[in-house]
């Protein structure tokens, strides 16, 4: 399905729903390489007078290379129906299978920048901060000790939205 693209501020949706009920991708890289996984954890809003987006991946995953790479990262919130998909980017690392082309989605570049046809939302964010989720900021106790018991603590990371695309 063709990508329309929208104004985002114009946009009405929930994102208790949107990001941490149906699950979205985190993806970044470039043609040659790239990276995708699943996300539940995450905001939308406005970060500096801008509509953004917060993104939290722990130190382990292989996304976090392509992210810490890439000047972008783009969020693709998919159609129904992909559940297996984003099961399967969300419990096998790329370091392992080839994501991109075993989830049986279809892999675009939309400003040159990663994410997947079945969408029917691409955000496409420019990196503005990277912050560490650093355990002597966690203000409770029990949060490290539900969370964080392997220490393989998260980075934050603010995007903003330059261009939001509708499937
Ligand atoms: C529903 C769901 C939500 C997830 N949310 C996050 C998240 O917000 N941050 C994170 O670091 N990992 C999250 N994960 C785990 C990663 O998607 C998973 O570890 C993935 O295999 C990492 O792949 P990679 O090593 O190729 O980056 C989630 C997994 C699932 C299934």
């Amino acid at each position: 399905m063709a990508l329309t693209k929208i104004n985002i501020a114009e946009q009405s949706f929930n994102p208790f729903e949107l990001m941490g009920k149906d699950w979205m991708l985190i993806s970044a890289g470039n043609v040659n390489k790239w990276n995708t996984m699943t996300a539940s954890w995450g905001g939308v809003g406005v970060i500096w007078g801008k509509p953004s987006v917060t993104a939290y991946i722990r130190h382990s995953r292989y996304t976090k290379e392509f992210v810490d790479n890439s000047e972008y990262f783009t969020l693709t919130f998919l159609q129904d129906g992909h559940r297996d998909a984003l099961n399967k980017m969300g419990t096998q690392s790329g370091r392992a299978i080839d994501k991109m082309h075993e989830s049986g989605l279809t892999p675009i570049f939309v400003d040159g920048q990663p994410a997947f046809a079945e969408a029917k939302l691409v955000l496409v964010c420019k990196k503005r901060c990277k912050s560490e989720i650093a355990p002597e900021d966690i203000l409770q106790e029990a949060t490290i000790d539900k969370w964080y018991g392997d220490r393989d603590f998260h980075t934050m990371y603010i995007g903003e939205i330059i261009a939001a695309y509708q499937g």
